[in-house]
């Protein structure tokens, strides 16, 4: 009988799309999914470390899995990602009965490393971004199972030239370093190909895709101004035949270029979605986190791309309690929010990150009980705007990409619209699958989704155009 092997990501879509290539190769090994832990063979965890309570769910789900371990003989526990990549040996000093530890670089090699463990004992490899080669950064060539038929995700950069204050991730995933253009189309064109019709582009920064490679370029003496530039490549994967919307994540307010609004604003695949983190509101803030803009500057780039793209979402990411945070920069970070207007956000309570410039400002943390103050009074502005944002769609009609039954009610369906709003909607029979584009009446909001009424299908789900390449 086949090993079995239970898959669990913590964190962001780029986690989620390694864990694509770890399932990939799991089962290339002759290994097979299962959801039930009482099944498992080997376990994957997958990790994050961007806040504290992704070290603290780890290290908690490590100690449950104690038990399990023990109760089973032949099982394995693998624990891989980012909080392998920041804490390497340590994780088998806390829980030493893992058997694998694998970094952020080393993806490419799950299913070596476990067979190593199972022949000669618990083995940790966490490799340096700078001495791993282009294809293991970006595992393209790898084998993937992908959770949908119809939509996948992309990479189009690794790594993080930024040096936000607070944020652990250029530590983790070291420099920036982009994918070449032509690599990224040939991936969109073999899952186009495949049947799939959306895809998202991701990367820590992507509207600073290419900039390395043109200095690489440079450095070389290969001219001047071949600029595989962000906006260039939106361009580039919207024309491959079969996709239908093109996504991406995420980009940084300081770099947003006009070339690349009016890529979206002229490029019909691209969807009318922008992402784009304030993290704070306060000039003061933004400067200790070095973010490299104003408020009134983030404001006048949302303007800027509000114009160009009339039917824009916008969503973010914020930050409260960064240290020294006054009531008076939380004030600002409020009134932005509500200018703002967003569809959607993230507000996440600051996190001390060992080793990141905040954290090193502990005599300036603000206390616990006015950060849970200050977050309840952003949820709420968050909260209003997004329902207003909502009910304005009621009444229209919204093409949609089903993405199968609703989690919560499985008589409906569930489907995202351009905009990313997921909308639900009865189905009057088994036609409406996922992959299909229907036509759904908004008929009523909430703020962290639609309802609507099916109209119509519009296109069904899209087939494979030949037999997929596996293995790249
Ligand atoms: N504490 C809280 N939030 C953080 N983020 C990144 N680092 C931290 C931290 N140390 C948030 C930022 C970023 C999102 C992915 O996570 O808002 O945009
Ligand atoms: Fe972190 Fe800033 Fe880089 Fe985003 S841009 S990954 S917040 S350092």
């Amino acid at each position: 009988m086949p090993r079995k092997y239970f898959l669990r990501t913590f964190g962001c879509q780029m986690n989620e799309h390694d864990s694509e290539r770890i399932a990939g190769l799991l089962e290339a090994d002759g290994l097979e999914a299962t959801d039930s832990l009482a099944d498992a063979d080997v376990v994957v965890l997958n990790t994050c470390c961007i806040r504290e309570n992704a070290d603290n769910k780890l290290y908690g789900t490590l100690g449950h899995l104690k038990s399990w371990k023990a109760s089973r003989p032949g099982a394995e526990i693998v624990v891989g990602g980012c909080l392998a990549q920041k804490d390497g040996g340590r994780v088998r000093e806390r829980a030493p009965y893992v058997d694998v530890v694998f970094g952020t670089h080393n993806v490419h090699r799950a299913a070596d490393l476990l067979t190593r463990s199972r022949r000669d004992g618990p083995v940790t490899e966490v490799l340096e971004a700078t001495v791993a080669e282009d294809h293991e950064l970006f595992p393209s060539a790898l084998p993937r199972r992908r959770r949908h038929g119809h939509a996948a995700w992309v990479t189009i950069q690794v790594g993080c030239d930024n040096a936000c204050a607070f944020c652990i991730v250029p530590a983790v995933r070291g420099p920036e370093l982009s994918r070449p253009t032509g690599d990224i189309v040939e991936e969109v064109e073999a899952l186009a190909a495949e049947g799939v019709v959306e895809v998202t582009l991701l990367g820590q920064n992507v509207n600073s895709y290419g900039r390395d490679l043109t200095r690489r370029q440079r450095h070389r003496g290969q001219g001047q101004r071949v600029r595989p530039l962000f906006a260039e490549l939106l361009a580039a994967v919207s024309g491959v035949e079969g996709v239908r919307r093109v996504r991406f994540t995420s980009p940084h307010p300081k770099d947003l270029r006009p070339e690349v609004i009016e890529a979206m604003a002229t490029t019909p695949e691209v969807c009318d979605h922008l992402h784009l983190p304030l993290q704070s509101g306060s000039d003061r803030i933004l400067a200790a986190m070095h973010r490299g803009y104003t408020a009134e500057r983030y404001l006048q780039r949302l303007a800027d791309a509000r114009s160009a793209v009339p039917d824009l979402a916008v969503t973010t990411d914020i930050i409260v309690g960064f240290p020294g945070e006054t009531d008076d920069d939380f004030g600002q970070t409020l009134a932005v929010a509500a200018t703002a207007s967003y569809d959607s956000a993230y507000p996440f309570i600051y996190s001390p990150r060992e080793g990141t410039e905040a954290a090193a400002l502990s005599d300036r943390f603000v206390p616990a009980d006015v950060v849970a103050e200050r977050f309840q009074r952003l949820r709420v502005v968050l909260e209003r705007s997004a329902l207003a944002k909502h009910q304005a769609r009621v009444g229209r009609v919204e093409e949609a990409l089903v993405e199968g039954p609703s989690k919560k009610n499985p008589d409906r369906i569930q489907a995202r619209t351009g905009q990313n709003k997921v909308v639900h909607f009865a189905a009057p029979d088994r036609s409406v699958r996922a992959g299909s584009f229907v036509d759904v009446a908004i008929t009523s909001a909430a703020p962290h989704h639609l309802r609507g009424k099916l109209v119509q299908v519009t296109a069904p789900p899209r087939r494979r155009t030949r037999i997929p390449v596996v293995a790249g």
